[in-house]
C-alpha cells in the first residue's frame, strides 16, 4: 500500500487557507498555488538519492554529495495541473515537463482524455504527476495508468486538497504510488465536488468562473 503524506507545514495551512477562500481572486490563487507547490517540492524530493563526486574547494579536495543522475520529470494534469509546474521547476529547474490533458465529463464525472505529451526518455525519470484537487481519483487514476503504459516506474502524485474517496482509488489501482497532499478534507458533495474544497481550481486559475 503507498503512503499518504500530508504535508501541513503552518505556511502552507495559512496559504491553503487564503485559497479556499471565495473572496480570493485568480491572480492570488494562482501565485499562493505556485509558493505551496515549492513548498510541498522540498518534502517531496526528500528522499532523492545522491552520489559523491570529488571537487575542489578553494581550499582542498573533497568528496562531495550532489544529487544522483536519476532525473525527474513534472507531469501537470490539464488544466489545473499548470498552476504547480512552476513552483517546482524553481527547485529542479533542469526538470523536464510533460503534459496529460484530462477533463471530468461534468454528467458522469469519469475523466476524459485529449492530449498527452511526455519526454521521449519518461520511462528512465523520476515522475512527479501534478494536479490540485483529488477528488474521485478518475483523474489521478487515469494519469498514472497512461504513465505506466509509457514505462514509467518511479512516479509520485502531488495535489493540494485530496477526499478520501480519491486517496483510496488511488491507493487501490496504484499501491505503488506515494500520495503528497496539503489537505485531508472531508467528502466529496453529490456533483464530485471536495467539500469543503476550495471549488474548481482550473477555473480559479484561469478566471473562467
Ligand atoms: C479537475 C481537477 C482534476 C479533476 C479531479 O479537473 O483539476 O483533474 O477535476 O477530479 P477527479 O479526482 O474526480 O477526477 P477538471 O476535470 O475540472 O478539468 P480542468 O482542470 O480542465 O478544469
Ligand atoms: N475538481 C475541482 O477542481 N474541484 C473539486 O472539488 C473536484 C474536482
Amino acid at each position: 500500500m503507498s503512503t499518504l503524506h500530508v504535508i501541513d507545514h503552518p505556511l502552507i495551512v495559512h496559504k491553503l487557507s487564503i485559497m479556499r477562500n471565495k473572496k480570493t481572486g485568480s491572480k492570488d490563487f494562482r501565485e499562493l498555488l505556485g509558493e505551496i507547490a515549492m513548498l510541498m517540492g522540498y518534502e517531496l524530493t526528500r528522499d532523492l538519492p545522491l552520489e559523491d563526486i570529488v571537487i575542489e574547494t578553494p581550499i582542498t579536495k573533497m568528496t562531495a554529495k550532489t544529487v544522483s543522475g536519476k532525473k525527474l520529470a513534472i507531469v501537470p494534469i490539464l488544466r489545473a495541473g499548470l498552476g504547480m509546474v512552476e513552483g517546482l521547476q524553481s527547485l529542479v529547474p533542469v526538470a523536464k515537463v510533460g503534459h496529460i490533458g484530462l477533463y471530468r465529463d461534468p454528467e458522469t464525472h469519469k475523466p476524459v482524455e485529449y492530449y498527452c505529451k511526455l519526454p521521449h526518455d519518461i520511462e528512465d525519470r523520476i515522475v512527479i504527476l501534478v494536479d490540485p484537487m483529488l477528488a474521485t481519483g478518475g483523474s489521478a487514476v487515469d494519469a498514472l495508468t497512461m504513465l505506466k503504459a509509457r514505462g514509467c516506474k518511479n512516479i509520485r502524485f502531488m495535489c493540494l486538497v485530496a477526499a478520501p474517496e480519491g486517496v483510496a482509488k488511488v491507493q487501490e489501482a496504484h499501491p505503488d504510488v506515494d500520495i503528497f497532499t496539503a489537505a485531508l478534507d472531508e467528502r466529496l458533495n453529490e456533483h464530485a465536488y471536495i467539500v469543503p474544497g476550495l471549488g474548481d481550481a482550473g477555473d480559479r486559475i484561469f478566471g473562467t468562473l
